[in-house]
């Protein structure tokens, strides 16, 4: 089936998506938009009934963030130091299955009559609602309210409350609770996007307990080696019947019951899976037991209380209203909500490409965490984004074996993509060469930092990660013999132009990371000089190694087109052919799809923006008239493949004054998944983009930048709006800044006193006294 089918347009409201009707041309990608998740279990949304539609419109998936297995990778043509082993995110038993029999009938909305149908994923209760009436083919009617969480305060569990009332007849209603052990991963055939290229089960059965109200497997990945407990507990009142069966790894508890016409039935289903990679095996059966329990009596109605109060907690801090285009509050909301159900916040786990909504990108780990989505949680929940960076810190011992690997004799080099540490990119030209991820992961710890005071990280976790990954730029460098740092064979964010030298990017990140490592070192020899010994102890930090880094950043060759008064991507790229988009037909997009990588990588076209990011990032470098020739130079020949690039090019318009482009860029960004602008959400959402739609209000719109811990706001209201408003946690503080027409007030919810500029003016703003600042 062609993915341009998977389309839905939903009623729009603010706070929830909204599905009138059951469809299945659109159901592959419903199981993406309504998933639940809680940072580590997702659950595609898929119906309790299972489907019976057409081959290839649904997925029924259910992941653990982080829980993995590994495979050997296998190059015919072999080379050193290449990818070894590949970890993915296995898709788990699905526990939350609830088959519904009314006396010899099976329920199943594509047989007899669906008479009305309504699912709701609400932002603000955090529960999936569905509410059906049915017909069956011989006449029987009911009508079915369900509930669903995956509980924001408990990992490893969720829950489903289930009512179904007879409204024409009185008999046997029966329903079956299951768990599917029998599952297995999507494969990914030729689109690297899609999938993993493992084909088979990667579960094995090593234990299973079933009792009338509860039920569970053990299973055991094949290579990886973890165990996996998957348990329910299900209570249904009134039962006169209950029977137990088994198919291999699918395990079924039946509840018969005599209902009576108009009283409803209820089944009340608690889930929950335990690993081996947070407890010690022997204890995993135990704890879901005790999970279970507790669950249990405190009943549903509490669970999504307390799902509730963790929410309005999450929106006091995240909330961005915009009001005045319906359709971006709802992508907006939608994009905020689902980034929370997607990040871990265990410090083992981070946030995949596509969450935990589907096995696209195979559930790892990349630089959009903290070049995308790390300045969302940084500013609106910075307790998640410090769990982001202890999942960095617990990386280190295998970044430095990385660096070993490729020939680095100090320091350490992140893995491109990765679930537990190991580089998994077997493409390395797209892949490890990508070194930038350093400086990435360098510049987050930097905005952290700044905007946190968090000396606790700085000392245990920041300070070794920064300074062990800055090395790296001094063994991979060399001065030329004009005497520029310089910086080859690495690729840039931009993954149509792979292994170049002096990547624009790279190198200006490089040279930030290395003015950053030498001013920690030097700040810990100042203030906290016991820390700067045991760490220079632990990672054999040389004398005259910081003033080494002063210098490379401060030779650092940042290549500049006199002619053309542009910052070129790199050495070659403004010499290679231009690329004939004259010529290149609509349906030949993403070229990805349809071209090799080397007809690609020889012409003039991008991906993603690459200069065009550094402009945001290192935006104090550039003068406002650097950055719209750059702009206009890059605009014109990308090609916004990567669901990573117009939330950039949005921001940077902004900047340069291109406000329809700015908001065009936008649009396109805040909404991708909802309308499925890329044609692949049915795979998994696009987190990175989800969070570029916070930052294209936040820095784009509202101008927001935090230079150096300095914070600054040059906010511009896009004429489709009457305001905007939105928050950021700044050290104690938090800050509302509420743009409307000709005028920005700035607030004091929380703290006692915040400076910052306004267009360039000081504003000094205490509590309780908010700043108007009109034009
Ligand atoms: C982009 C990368 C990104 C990856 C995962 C690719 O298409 O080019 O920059 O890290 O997707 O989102």
């Amino acid at each position: 089936m062609s993915s341009d089918s998977f389309k839905h347009t939903y009623p729009l409201d603010p706070w929830c998506i909204r599905e009138t009707a059951f469809d299945t041309a659109s159901h592959f990608l419903d199981e993406t938009l309504f998933a639940l998740g809680n940072g580590y279990i997702g659950l595609r949304g898929t119906h309790e009934e299972g489907y019976s539609g057409p081959k290839g419109t649904s997925l029924d998936g259910t992941y653990l963030n982080g829980f993995y297995e590994s495979e050997s990778i296998h190059y015919p043509e072999n080379a050193y130091g290449l990818a070894r082993t590949n970890q993915f995110m296995l898709n788990v038993p699905n526990a939350k299955g609830i088959a519904l029999w009314l006396e010899d009938e099976r329920f199943d909305p594509l047989q007899g009559t669906l008479d009305s149908y309504e699912r709701v994923l609400d932002f603000r209760t955090g529960l999936l609602r569905r509410t059906l009436e049915w017909t069956s083919p011989q006449g029987r009617k009911i009508s079915i309210s369900s509930r669903r969480l995956v509980s924001f305060t408990e990992k490893h569990l969720f829950a489903i409350e289930y009512d179904v009332t007879p409204l024409n007849f009185s008999g046997a209603i029966t329903l079956v609770s299951t768990i599917n052990g029998a599952v297995k991963n999507l494969e990914a055939g030729d689109d690297p996007r899609v999938g993993s290229a493992i084909s088979g089960r990667s579960l094995v059965l090593a234990d299973i307990e079933q009792a009338p109200h509860f039920s569970a497997l053990a299973q055991r990945t094949v290579n990886s080696g973890f165990m996996l407990v998957t348990a329910a507990q299900t209570d249904v009142r009134g039962v006169a019947e209950v029977a137990l069966a088994r198919n291999g790894e699918y395990l079924e508890q039946s509840y018969r019951i005599a209902a009576i016409q108009n009283e409803t039935v209820r089944l009340t289903k608690y889930g929950c899976y335990f690993t081996s990679r947070d407890y010690p095996e022997s204890e995993l059966m135990a704890r879901a037991k005790a999970t279970l329990a507790i669950a249990s009596s405190s009943g549903f109605r509490a669970l999504a209380a307390e799902q509730e109060r963790y929410l309005a907690d999450f929106w006091r801090h995240a909330d961005v209203e915009i009001a005045g285009d319906d359709a971006l509050q709802q992508g907006m909301h939608f994009n905020q909500y689902h980034l929370l159900q997607s990040v871990g916040r265990d410090g083992k786990t981070n946030i995949s490409a596509k969450g935990v909504t589907g096995e696209g990108y195979e559930g790892h780990y990349f630089w959009d965490t903290e070049i995308y989505i790390f300045p969302f949680f940084l500013y609106s929940k910075p307790e998640i984004a410090r769990k982001l960076l202890e999942y960095r810190y617990a990386g280190l011992p295998l970044a430095r074996e990385r660096a070993r690997q490729m020939a680095h004799a100090k320091g350490a080099l992140y893995p491109w993509r990765t679930i537990a540490g190991v580089e998994c990119s077997a493409y390395y030209p797209a892949g490890t060469a990508q070194y930038h991820i350093n400086a990435d992961i360098a510049y987050s710890i930097k905005l952290y930092i700044e905007a946190t005071n968090d000396e606790e990280y700085l000392l245990n976790c920041g300070a070794e990660i920064v300074m062990e990954t800055a090395r790296i730029w001094m063994g991979l460098g060399h001065y030329d013999r004009q005497g520029r740092y310089c910086i080859n064979e690495v690729t840039g964010p931009d993954e149509y132009t792979a292994l170049v030298n002096n990547n624009y990017y790279t190198n200006a990140m490089a040279k930030m990371h290395l003015e950053f490592a030498a001013s920690i070192a030097e700040r810990l020899q100042r203030e906290w000089p016991e820390h700067f010994q045991r760490i220079a102890k632990a990672v054999m930090l040389e004398a005259g190694e910081s003033e080494q880094w002063r210098h490379a950043a401060a030779h650092m060759h940042l290549p500049y087109d006199a002619a053309l008064q542009i910052h070129p991507q790199d050495d070659s790229f403004l010499d290679k052919k231009a690329w004939d988009f004259a010529s290149t037909p609509k349906e030949n997009y993403p070229l990805l799809l349809h071209y090799h990588p080397l007809v690609i990588y020889r012409h003039q076209v991008c991906k993603q923006a690459d200069v065009v990011l550094a402009l945001l990032l290192l935006s104090d470098q550039f003068s406002l008239d650097d950055k719209r020739r750059d702009f206009d130079y890059y605009e014109a020949v990308t090609t916004h493949d990567s669901s990573l690039s117009s939330c950039i090019f949005s921001i940077i318009a902004s900047e340069v004054g291109y406000h329809d482009k700015a908001y065009a860029y936008f649009m396109e960004t805040a909404r991708l998944d909802l309308d499925n602008t890329h044609g692949n959400t049915h795979y998994g959402v696009h987190t990175a983009a989800m969070a570029g739609t916070w930052m294209g209000v936040a820095y784009g719109f509202a101008g927001m930048r935090v230079v150096d811990g300095d914070l600054r706001f040059a906010p511009v209201l896009p004429k489709q709006w009457t305001h905007y408003q939105f928050n950021v946690h700044l050290r104690d503080c938090l800050l509302q800044v509420r743009v409307e027409q000709g005028c920005t007030t700035y607030r004091l919810l929380q703290g006692a006193a915040l400076a910052f500029s306004h267009q360039g003016q000081r504003v000094a703003l205490t509590v309780n006294s908010p700043v108007k600042e009109c034009q």
